[in-house]
């Protein structure tokens, strides 16, 4: 399917002393380009309207059905660029059809992935002078809300798809130094059958209390644990984990009830490229603490598009804390992080195709 985006510029476009300005130190998440890309659904029509505009308000009716019932889901990854002056996109297939995966799980229409690529490259055109230099990055959020004026309980009729750029900074306040990470053991994350495996909304506004208790212990992040046996390592509050073992092998939680994050699948990719091992198995928060102190058990990192590779320095819980590599980044998590960042600004080959050029 191909839909033409009507190109409207801002007329109150930023200025390049403000925006300099802005993208000194510009955070995660807090400040936002001059346009968006928004696309509409109706039933019976299809997808229609496309444009790429000014960033406004929308218009939303208050019986507008995500107000209400939540059906909503979102993707996020980043443009870079390069020290010639170009624009990489990383792995924006991979979002496209993560997108479709969970629309069809939230019962939404589903969004051709070209139409996704489409707004995705025509916000980053319009608004590439945004695009940090250094170690920063755009960040790029499409997302579909549910637009019917409705109260009933069913799937809606018509949607509103956009996409929106912050600049960003590190997600945490730290860079990539170690975070420390809060075991929840009062709250689950998904269970099987559930939405654990896409990226919508409510899996995150649940995590935020879990989340909540995280930041009270003075932790960076939560870890969930099995809604079953309430043992095994699922994921952060938005982020997949990783374990590194002294026999050089890597292990991180199988898929299923967890985000098949994109940085997770190109961390699996990379270590096998290396001819590490890499084992989707479950490993249980007794088996972490265990490894931990017998040195089995060499590091620990959170990784997501936003988070990039994190590791991680310290566990708490509710049955004691314990340190990981003694609480300094390790290699092997650095290692990771360098190769694939480089991938992404297009310091070194690309040797899975996973870079598209704007
Ligand atoms: C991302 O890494 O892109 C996410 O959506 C996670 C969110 C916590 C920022």
């Amino acid at each position: 399917m191909t839909l033409k985006f009507d190109i409207q510029p801002s007329p109150n476009a930023t200025s390049d002393k403000d925006r300099a300005a802005k993208l000194v130190d510009p955070g995660f998440g807090r400040v936002f380009t001059d346009h968006m890309a928004i696309v509409r659904y109706s039933q019976g029509k299809g997808w229609h309207s496309a444009r790429v505009e000014a960033r406004a308000n929308f218009p939303l009716d208050p019986a507008g059905a995500v107000l209400h019932y939540a059906q909503e889901i979102f993707e996020g990854l980043k443009a870079y660029r390069r020290d010639d002056g170009g624009v990489n996109l990383f792995r924006p297939d991979a979002n496209a059809r993560r997108f479709r995966d969970s629309a069809e799980r939230m019962a939404m229409a589903p969004l051709p992935d070209d139409v996704f690529i489409e707004a995705v490259e025509q916000l980053v055109r319009i608004d590439r002078a945004w695009i940090p230099g250094g170690e920063g990055s755009l960040y790029l959020r499409p997302f579909m809300i549910a637009s019917e004026v409705f109260l009933g309980v069913k799937p809606s009729a018509e949607y509103i798809f956009s996409v929106i750029a912050s600049p960003v900074g590190s997600y945490f306040k730290g860079g990539p130094a170690p975070v420390s990470i809060w075991v929840s053991e009062n709250y689950t994350r998904a269970a099987i059958g559930g939405t654990g495996a896409v990226k919508c909304g409510g899996n995150y506004a649940a995590s935020l209390r879990a989340q909540a208790e995280a930041i009270d212990r003075g932790c960076d992040q939560v870890v969930f644990l099995d809604a079953v046996e309430r043992r095994y390592i699922e994921e952060l509050g938005g982020m997949n984990i990783f374990f590194a073992f002294d026999d050089g092998s890597l292990l991180t939680p199988p898929l299923g009830t967890i985000l098949p994050g994109i940085t997770r699948d190109s961390i699996i990719a990379l270590a096998k490229d290396a001819g590490t091992r890499v084992r989707e198995e479950p490993y249980t928060i007794q088996q972490w603490r265990a490894d931990a102190a017998s040195g089995k058990l060499k590091e620990a990192f959170a990784c997501g598009t936003a988070a990039v590779i994190s590791p991680i320095g310290k566990v708490c819980s509710a049955s004691g804390d314990f340190q990981i590599s003694g609480g300094v980044a390790g290699p092997v998590a650095m290692g990771l992080r360098k190769k694939l960042v480089d991938i992404q600004y297009g310091r070194t080959n690309d040797p899975h195709n996973w870079i598209r050029n704007v």
